[in-house]
């Protein structure tokens, strides 16, 4: 297993993505752990891009059921809970469907973690139905997020479901 993510500035979004991801099912592909491994995802992830001002996954509560609370993430410090159905986080988990939130001061509900994100994408991990966690990246340009970010952010939730 390499301890190294290959990335290169130069590249297109869609070949920084192409080139990542492979290396990222690498990265996790011997390690049990569950924590130490969406640590490593959300620094590979934040890492890669220059413009990822803050990478996390927020994970359903086992005791409280209707809540997310925060789980391993890149970036400053961030809202520890959110309940199922608030914030973009909290909405996503809920319609268990991605949300891109081009412009965070216009999203109803949004939660201001960090007064420097613009900008934001919430993708859900969905096990048997449910939404068990989300990832969040938020940025600190505006409109950073379109549909090149969803369907390779999907492809890597759906690449790591099963660690879930
Ligand atoms: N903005 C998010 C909260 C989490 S932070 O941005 C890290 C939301 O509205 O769900």
């Amino acid at each position: 297993m390499s301890f190294e993510i290959k990335a290169d500035k130069s590249l297109s979004k869609e070949e920084k993505y192409i080139l990542l991801i492979p290396q990222l099912s690498s990265l996790i592909e011997d390690e049990k752990n569950f924590v130490a491994n969406l640590a490593n995802l959300t620094s590979a992830l934040k890492y890669s891009f220059d413009d990822f001002l803050w990478v996390g996954f927020y994970l359903r509560d086992d005791k409280k059921k209707d809540e997310i609370v925060l789980g391993p993430f890149q970036g400053r410090v961030a809202c520890t809970r959110m309940a199922i159905g608030k914030g973009v986080c909290g909405k996503s988990a809920q319609r268990k469907e991605t949300i891109i939130v081009e412009d965070v001061d216009k999203f109803p509900g949004h939660i201001v973690c960090d007064s420097l994100s613009r900008s934001e994408i919430v993708i859900p991990v969905i096990k048997n139905g449910e939404a068990v966690a989300v990832l969040d990246i938020d940025s600190d340009k505006p409109d950073n997020f379109d549909l090149t970010d969803k369907k390779y952010l999907e492809e890597i939730i759906k690449n790591i479901t099963h660690i879930f």
